[in-house]
Parts: C-alpha cells; sequence; structure tokens
C-alpha cells in the first residue's frame, strides 16, 4: 500500500511523494499520523547543513497520531490509543542503554535514516519500547510538543549547579521557549532570554522571562551583571547559533557557573578559554533526551502542561516547504510549526 510522504530532495527543497507504507515487524506499532513538528534540526537538513543526514531523506521527529494495528508481540499498546513516540531507540546491551542513556549508544536508530522513515508520512511504524499513550484530553498537537518539550527537560537536568537566582537562555526559540518553561517550574527566581526576533521576545516575557533582550540592540552581558549585583548567571543554556554564543554564554555566567550547550552548531566558531578557566566555569553539552527526560516530558504534558501558544502555525503535508520557509526566514511571527495530517 502506499501513502503520502514529504522529502527533502535538495537544499531548500521539499517534494511530497507516494511511498511504501511500513510494513510492521512483530515489536512494532502503526500510527495514523495526526500532526507532526517542524524542528530547528529540520531545517539543518532543509539548509544542508546537518552533520550526517542529507538529501533525500524523509522529514521530521515530532509526532502524535492513533495506533491503527500492532506487531504479534506488542503488548502494552492497543488499536486506538492516542499516542507520541520517543523518536530513538538504542542496542540494548551497551554501557550507555543500561543506564538508560539511548541518546549516546553508537548504535541508535532515528527517524529520518535508512533505518527509520521520519514522521512527515501518512503511517509511521515505531517500537513498542518508544510509544507514549496521551491522556484523552491532552490533543494530539500537545502530544507533539513532547519530544521538544524532553530537550528542554534534559538541558536543564544536566545542570549541577544548585544555585536558581539566574539563568540566560541565549536564544527564544521552541526550544530556548520550552527551556524557560522547564525553568520556571524548577524554580529558577530570574531568567533572562535573548532573541534577535522581537515576537520571540514577546513570547518570553509573556511566559515569564525577567528580561528579554534583543543581542543586537542591548549588551546581553551587562543586563544580566546589572540584574545578578555584577555577580553572573548560575547557568547559560545556548538553544541559538551565533559566532559569539559560546563567548558570550561565559561571559554571562558567574564563577562556578555552569554552560549548557543546546543547539547544534556544525561549524567551528571562536572561543575564548581563558575567561572560562579564570571562573572555573563548567560546559555541558545535551544531546536529545534519556529515556527518563521523555518520560518526565510526557508527564508534564498528560499532566495538563498548556504549550499552545507556542505553535504559531498550522499547516497540511502540501504546504511542508512553506512551513519549513517560515520558520527558516523567520519572516513571520514564528515559533513551532505543526503539519496536520
Ligand atoms: N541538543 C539537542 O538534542 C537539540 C534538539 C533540538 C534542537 N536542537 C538545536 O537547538 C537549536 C534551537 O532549536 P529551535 O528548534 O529552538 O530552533 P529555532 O530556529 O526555533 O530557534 C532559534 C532561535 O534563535 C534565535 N537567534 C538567532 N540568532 C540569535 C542570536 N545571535 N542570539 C539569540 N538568539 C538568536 C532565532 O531568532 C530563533 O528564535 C537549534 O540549533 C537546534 O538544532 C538541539
Ligand atoms: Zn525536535
Ligand atoms: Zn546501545
Amino acid at each position: 500500500m502506499k501513502m503520502k510522504a514529504a522529502l527533502v530532495t535538495d537544499v531548500h527543497k521539499v517534494s511530497i511523494q507516494e511511498i511504501d507504507r511500513p510494513v510492521l515487524k512483530d515489536d512494532e506499532v502503526l500510527i495514523k499520523v495526526k500532526t507532526v513538528g517542524v524542528c530547528g534540526s529540520d531545517l539543518h537538513l532543509f539548509r544542508g547543513t546537518h552533520a550526517f543526514r542529507k538529501p533525500p531523506a524523509i522529514l521530521g521527529h515530532e509526532i502524535a497520531g492513533d495506533v491503527v494495528e500492532i506487531g504479534k508481540s506488542v503488548k502494552t499498546v492497543r488499536i486506538g490509543d492516542r499516542v507520541t513516540v520517543e523518536p530513538q531507540y538504542g542496542c540494548g546491551d551497551c554501557e550507555f542503554c543500561r543506564q538508560g542513556l539511548v541518546n549516546l549508544c553508537n548504535s541508535k536508530v532515528v527517524p529520518g535514516t535508512a533505518k527509520w522513515i521520519g514522521v512527515f508520512v501518512q503511517y509511521f511504524n515505531a517500537p513498542e519500547k518508544t510509544i507514549y499513550k496521551l491522556n484523552d484530553a491532552v490533543s494530539y498537537k500537545m502530544g507533539t510538543m513532547i519530544e521538544p518539550l524532553a530537550v528542554a527537560v534534559r538541558a536543564l537536568r544536566r545542570a549541577t549547579v544548585k544555585e536558581k537566582d539566574c539563568l540566560v537562555i541565549l536564544g527564544a526559540g521552541t526550544i530556548g521557549l520550552l527551556c524557560l518553561v522547564v525553568a520556571k517550574q524548577m524554580g529558577y527566581k530570574n531568567v533572562v532570554c535573548t532573541d534577535t526576533a522581537e515576537f520571540n521576545l514577546a513570547m518570553a516575557l509573556k511566559h515569564g522571562a525577567t528580561l528579554a533582550i534583543n543581542p543586537l540592540e542591548g549588551d546581553v552581558v551587562a543586563a544580566v551583571k546589572k540584574l545578578t549585583g555584577g555577580k553572573g548567571a548560575d547557568l547559560a543554556l545556548i538553544a541559538a547559533g551565533a559566532s559569539n554564543i559560546l563567548d558570550q554564554a561565559s561571559a554571562c555566567v558567574r564563577k562556578r557557573g555552569e554552560i549548557g550547550v543546546v543547539a547544534m552548531i556544525t561549524e567551528k566558531i571562536p572561543f575564548y578559554s581563558y575567561q572560562i578557566v579564570f571562573n572555573e566555569q563548567t560546559m555541558y553539552g545535551a544531546m536529545t533526551y534519556a529515556t527518563k527526560d521523555f518520560e518526565e516530558a510526557a508527564e508534564m504534558v498528560n499532566n495538563g502542561l498548556d504549550l499552545n501558544d507556542f505553535i504559531t502555525q498550522t499547516m497540511d503535508l502540501e504546504h511542508t516547504q512553506q512551513g519549513l520557509d517560515v520558520l527558516s526566514q523567520k519572516k513571520d511571527s514564528v515559533v513551532k510549526v505543526m503539519i496536520e495530517l
């Protein structure tokens, strides 16, 4: 049986094609896709800057839908369940998989690759172990937000600094704004957000940021220093790519503070390392999520966390190209673009 799929066929070019419906393995379920999200990392594929994915490739990894078929050995999922998918699974027995760190497994399988189709399709197959059920009150769109929310959960859970007086989030796109939401729930007193788009700055203020600064117009480091009485922030999260972003993060952070890198910056950018030495700062990376982060994000959404504000555009599959263009060029006020099938 055939189905429609949205593929990036060339740089900045999406085409809708008919492909074969996946054939289910015994441990898999088949999902009739309802909504999928356009993610910053889809933009990397679209722009030709992705670290390993090259066109042609099916887009997407953020999904919600209905289970319409189950494999022979599936026990915990039923036909009719409304679900989302943790879009990664590991070998199951390496040192990382055994600790629930599927994100670090060397044999990790992710959508949009030779081993697993992307989610911008009418029917998506996924192993039972990657399935999370949605409560009846949770919309498909909110279910689709669980994946980027899990990225934000991990970005914050990776920090070891105990103080929560001030957090700086560089970049208030979907990931930055979701970090803001998670940080407020975790009890950060002051959160300073930056973005080059006015709409995103307004969104950050609406969702509890103490300050929202355009780095092209204001001095981010000076504002953070002023807010913290000269001390600096406890933690800075990098959720945007720019050539000065590492230095900016480090300059915002206090002595013994931490810098979490979430943005996928695939080109080399300069970094003044003396600053991190002089202040004994720590830098960490946050790669997608461990399974427990995804569980936490799913629980937050199933408990009623409302992220509807961040869904600024909804389109159909035929308009996938337009959805990517909107996010890529930031012409309109945009945070998260969703595709409804
Ligand atoms: N580590 C992970 O597992 C993971 C997961 C998802 C996304 N990401 C990465 O995180 C980054 C953010 O993702 P997103 O979905 O929020 O993307 P996005 O495009 O929605 O957001 C990026 C934001 O940064 C802003 N920006 C641009 N230049 C800036 C600057 N100099 N200072 C401050 N803000 C600036 C943009 O206006 C935009 O709002 C991307 O690089 C993405 O690939 C990483
Ligand atoms: Zn994503
Ligand atoms: Zn493994």
